[in-house]
């Protein structure tokens, strides 16, 4: 097992290794000195660990509650939200307590939001079962729910105070969502870590997922102990995410985030060669990896809708964007442009 520890505003550990939810209930209990767990799960991941869960809680002594919703993005809502901290008000929760995320970054984000809110915060533990909840959404303490106009748009920062991935959850993974995760792992290796960039293009990710996702949550770790509350150095995370949010967007949110952000890297690599950022073959090399875990390079939509579509991005400011440029493998600049320079980048970046 690997024990991380994160000096945010408040300091956690997150533990990783094979089988960790046979413990959970004693980790629990130990982090959060708590009597009641209040558990978070969805239709497909609470009927494959929730047993497991409940039993690791109540052995370490906790009386247990639960709450399952309809698995996916939809259901990381107002209505979803309200249900569980109403449930949370009748199961009589108190912030003596804990509320327990079992599940993907969906279940994740909606639970530590009703944590960062109910009863002004109570504490929140985070299981994660997805890669990507893995290396992304379980750390950094961002929680939020989507509203009719927007992703995330009603969230809060709220760190947890414990993460626990167990990496046997990840066998039950479908295909789809272990090609998003290793879209953001990419994304770790190619802003800051020309080694593990190496590492995943030697070796499927899923050879030893105890090793990456170790070097990613340490990453991640990192840029958020210098910059919890998102000011400056944490845009690093933000690489191809401009142009992938303008995918996810123009596709009406089909195109998944994971497959979105793998093509926004690529548009703003290339641009980046092309612009004299990078070094030649920046972005050949990592069209390689891409391609080696099906991830895709193209997408259909013009530059001209894509640079608007970014520019509509939450990332701009009084008329200017940060773009995460990559100057090689391992290594990138946040250049601060004109929004109007958008469109530059998308044709450099090779959109017709
Ligand atoms: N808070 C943050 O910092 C942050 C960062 C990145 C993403 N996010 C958010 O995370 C969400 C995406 O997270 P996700 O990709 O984990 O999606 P998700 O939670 O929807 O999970 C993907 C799918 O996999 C299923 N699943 C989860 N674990 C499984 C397992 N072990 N076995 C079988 N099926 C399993 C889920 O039920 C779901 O159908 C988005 O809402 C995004 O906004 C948040
Ligand atoms: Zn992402």
């Amino acid at each position: 097992m690997k024990k991380i520890r994160v000096n945010a505003s408040k300091a956690y550990d997150i533990l990783m290794g094979e089988g960790l939810l046979e413990g959970a209930g004693e980790a629990v209990k130990n982090a959060c000195s708590c009597q009641k767990a209040f558990v978070v799960s969805d239709t497909n991941v609470f009927p494959l660990y929730g047993e497991k869960l409940r039993a690791s809680l109540e052995k370490a002594g906790l009386e247990v509650f639960e709450y399952v919703f309809e698995a996916g993005e939809s259901s990381k809502n107002v209505s979803v939200y309200s249900e569980i901290v109403e449930k949370m008000c009748l199961a009589g929760l108190t912030r003596g307590d804990v509320a327990v995320a079992l599940g993907g970054g969906v279940v994740g984000d909606v639970t530590g939001f009703a944590a960062a809110t109910y009863r002004r915060g109570i504490p929140f533990v985070q299981i994660p079962t997805t890669l990507l909840a893995d290396v992304d959404s379980s750390v950094g303490g961002k929680t939020a729910i989507d509203l009719a106009n927007g992703k995330n748009q009603l969230g809060a920062f709220w760190q947890p105070s414990l993460v626990i991935c167990d990496l046997l959850t990840l066998d039950t993974l479908p295909t789809e969502e272990y090609q998003n995760g290793c879209a953001e792992i990419i994304k770790y290796g190619m802003y800051g870590d020309s080694n593990l960039f190496e590492k995943i293009a030697a070796g499927p990710v899923s050879s030893d997922y105890e090793n990456v996702i170790a070097r990613c949550v340490e990453m991640k770790r990192d840029v958020v102990e210098k910059d919890e509350f998102e000011q400056g150095p944490r845009m690093v995370l933000n690489l191809g995410h401009t142009f992938g949010h303008a995918i996810e967007k123009l596709s009406g949110y089909s195109i998944p985030h994971g497959e979105a952000v793998a093509t926004g890297m690529n548009i703003i690599a290339t641009a980046a060669v092309k612009l004299g950022y990078a070094k030649t073959g920046t972005d050949e090399k990592l069209r390689e990896v891409l391609k080696k875990y099906d991830l895709p390079l193209e997408t259909e939509f013009g530059a001209a809708e894509m640079a608007e579509a970014a520019a509509g991005d939450k990332k701009t400011l009084g008329g200017m964007i940060t773009l995460v440029v990559p100057t090689g493998i391992g290594v990138c600049d946040l250049v601060k442009v004109p929004v109007s320079d958008l469109l530059k980048f998308a044709l450099a970046g090779g959109l017709r």
